[in-house]
């Protein structure tokens, strides 16, 4: 803030430090507070940060089912529950719910943050309201459908391990997820092994879709406020569909190799603490022989 304005409004700026950190902290709890009661966004914004990025209304399927006309499909009721926990839907045998998530190869949806009764009742409003368009404002995503090329890919990877850096400052993938070309040591365990995403999350539009607001638990506070740009998803999907082609890798050989080369390192490391052992024993010993040596030479 420039001096001049500081001076003229120093009721606002606070002269001693401690005015200043509690009002910072007075705004900090004030739009915690907010979103959390849900009054910081309406509910186009909502829709848009936490679903479209999985469907589309009147546009085909993507990680989910096309929600145009859900409402004609199931009731409100079974709505409501399902967006609430979508999981426990599913597990409880609900035969339409059980074919959905067949039609999703076992993606289950995630329960949106900030999900409430409320919530989905304005959601199931909202459905209803753009499906009677001709054209929803939600109809799709804009995808490139350029062709990958082997430049794409490499430049994926880069994006990936963080040699090339995301523009909005996202941190790199391979901090907390593994693919087929890096070592089981390399890439990070908080989030799933990549692999086989491409084919996972039902090829580039959906995959696509999905990183331009992942909408899951740990990726979206990550990627909220630094979204990945166009062509860092281009690049980022052609690296996934070259791992498509290593569909053996299992997780849970990746997860053996983890446990192996763990297993290898300690193994080293035992030799390693025996030879520095054996060394030291030997040098402890060539002292007390050298010096006994001339101690009878004297
Ligand atoms: C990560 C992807 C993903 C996100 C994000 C997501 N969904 Fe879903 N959704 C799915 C999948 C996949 C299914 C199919 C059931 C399953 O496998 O869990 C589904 C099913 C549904 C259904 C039932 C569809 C039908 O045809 O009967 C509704 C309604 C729905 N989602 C609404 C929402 C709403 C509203 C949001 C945002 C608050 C949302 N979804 C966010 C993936 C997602
Ligand atoms: C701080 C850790 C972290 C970083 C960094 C991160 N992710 Fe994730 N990611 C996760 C976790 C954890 C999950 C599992 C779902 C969840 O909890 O959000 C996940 C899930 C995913 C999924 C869905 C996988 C599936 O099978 O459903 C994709 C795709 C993904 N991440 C892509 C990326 C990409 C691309 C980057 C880099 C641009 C990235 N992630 C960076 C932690 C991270």
């Amino acid at each position: 803030m420039p001096r001049d304005l500081r001076q003229r409004m120093p009721a606002l700026c606070g002269k001693r430090h401690g005015q200043k950190v509690t009002r910072q902290g007075l705004a900090v709890l004030l739009i915690a507070l907010l979103s959390t009661v849900g009054f910081a966004q309406d509910t186009p914004d909502y829709y848009r940060q936490n679903c479209m990025n999985c469907h589309t209304i009147g546009g085909g399927r993507l990680t989910g089912p096309d929600l145009k006309n859900v409402g004609q499909r199931r009731d409100a009721e079974w709505l409501i529950s399902f967006m609430q926990n979508p999981k426990a839907v599913i597990d409880s045998g609900d035969p339409y719910a059980l074919k959905l998530a067949e039609e999703s190869r076992g993606v289950v949806m995630p329960i949106a943050p900030g999900m409430t009764r409320y919530r989905a009742e304005q959601i199931i409003k909202l459905l209803e309201t753009e499906s009677a368009l001709p054209k929803s404002q939600f109809e799709g995503v804009r995808i490139s459908s350029q062709p990958f090329t082997d430049h794409d890919r490499l430049t994926g990877r880069q994006y990936f391990t963080g040699t090339l850096r995301l523009k909005n400052g996202g941190a790199a993938c391979i901090s907390c997820h593994g693919m087929h070309d890096i070592s089981a040591l390399g890439g990070g365990r908080l989030g799933p092994d990549l692999t086989r995403v491409y084919e996972r999350l039902k090829g580039r539009k959906s995959l696509s879709a999905w990183l331009m607001a992942p909408a899951t638990e740990t990726m979206q506070p990550i990627f909220r406020g630094h979204p990945l740009e166009a062509e860092e998803i281009h690049a980022l999907a052609a690296y996934f569909e070259s791992g498509a082609a290593h569909a053996e890798v299992e997780p849970s050989l990746s997860r053996t190799a983890f446990l192996l080369s763990g297993l290898a390192m300690a193994t080293a490391a035992i030799f390693a603490l025996d030879l520095i052992w054996k060394e030291r024993f030997q040098s402890v010993r060539r002292a007390l022989v050298e010096a006994s040596s001339q101690r009878s030479k004297s």
